[in-house]
């Protein structure tokens, strides 16, 4: 990827909902409890949109920030790619109601769904045409409202997700930063361990799947969690040895935030310190798309990341999808 051209992110943003539902709040709705909870998966409390706002309303939010951020008008924008599981309908897409409601009109837009991994996705697709020439100015979002989806008499899942949007604004690189490598994949053998299994061309929406919930997550935890834990390490050692570069060379690792248990096992595995693997798991839940960008923008609000430093971002989840980029910032 050397000799092309690479992409920086120029301005970010995020929006999340005002409502916070604690671990308290879920004591009382299911057979669960904070020191559960907390022990488990490093949850402390999650954010839940209101009743009446969609996907695009945070989108919209976190992509005006973002590109006031990139100094960009809306009619700049050429492309806008927003990964997301849970869009406002399933069809059309999320990214063209955000076009409509930001005015951002020449822009090309689609949905990009791959799960958890959905922002990485969308920024290597993006990215890619930044390379080859074609747009300059691509928004990238990461928006999932998993409330939604989510069945709040199942105490195995309702506790783990939350509701969120990230953006960032994604444009051709003048020095030598950027990104430098990325990493995709997927396995649709393991796509039966989490889905949602309604509401799509194989089982649409009926009284029946009403009454058997099956528009909402269905999850099988303990295997997920040893796929992340297997595949997380093996997407940044592809990536690392690429560049000839180990963790120690890395100065941030964003990780999907899904437990903060799989966090903490890659971070000891690779021995990075506390402060360059950044958690916001404990405030928002996992937010599927939406966890890295969010810790992305803010870390780069409080100015972490400095010119030169390295920094990868790995995700995984439905699909089964996994992948990683690698940036200069
Ligand atoms: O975003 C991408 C995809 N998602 C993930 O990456 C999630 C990965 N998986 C996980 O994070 C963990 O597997 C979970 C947090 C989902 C579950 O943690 P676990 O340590 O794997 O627990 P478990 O499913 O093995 O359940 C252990 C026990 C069970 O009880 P028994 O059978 O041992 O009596 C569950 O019924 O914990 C029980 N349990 C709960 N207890 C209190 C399950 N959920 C709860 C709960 N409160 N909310």
């Amino acid at each position: 990827m050397s000799n092309r051209v690479k992409s920086v992110i120029t301005g970010s943003g995020a929006a999340l909902p005002e409502r916070v539902i604690t671990n308290n709040d879920l004591e009382k709705m299911v057979d669960t409890n904070d020191e559960w909870i907390l022990s488990r998966t490093g949850i402390r409390e999650r954010r839940k949109l209101e009743d009446g706002l969609s996907s695009v309303d945070l989108a919209d939010r976190a992509a005006v920030e973002a590109l006031e951020k990139a100094g960009l008008k809306a009619a700049d924008i050429d492309m806008i790619i927003a990964a997301t599981v849970t869009p406002d309908y399933p069809t059309p897409s999320t990214s063209c109601l955000l076009q409509a409601r930001l005015g951002a009109f020449k822009a090309a837009a689609m949905d990009l769904s791959a799960g958890c991994t959905g922002f990485i996705y969308a920024l290597a697709v993006g990215s890619q045409f930044i390379s080859c020439g074609t747009y300059k100015n691509i928004l990238v979002v990461g928006v999932e409202i998993l409330s939604r989806v989510t069945d709040w008499d199942d105490r195995s899942t309702c506790v783990l997700f939350g509701d969120g949007a990230g953006a960032v604004v994604l444009q051709p690189a003048t020095g030598d930063s950027g990104i430098v490598s990325f990493s995709l994949h997927s396995d649709g053998r393991g796509a039966d361990l989490l889905k949602i299994p309604a509401g799509g061309s194989m089982i649409p929406a009926s009284h029946e799947s009403l009454q058997n919930k099956m528009h909402f997550i269905k999850m099988n935890g303990n295997e997920i969690f040893k796929f992340a834990t297997r595949v997380v390490e093996d997407t940044l050692n592809q990536m690392m040895q690429k560049e000839n570069i180990t963790a120690a060379d890395l100065d941030y690792l964003f990780l999907h935030q899904a437990n903060l248990r799989i966090i903490d096992y890659i971070r000891k595995r690779l021995r990075m310190p506390e402060e360059k693997v950044p958690v916001n798991i404990d405030r928002y839940g996992n937010m599927s798309s939406a966890t890295i960008p969010i810790a992305l923008h803010e870390y780069i609000v409080k100015g972490a990341m400095k010119k030169g430093d390295l920094v990868a971002m790995v995700a995984f989840g439905a699909g089964l999808t996994w992948g990683g980029i690698l940036m200069k910032w």
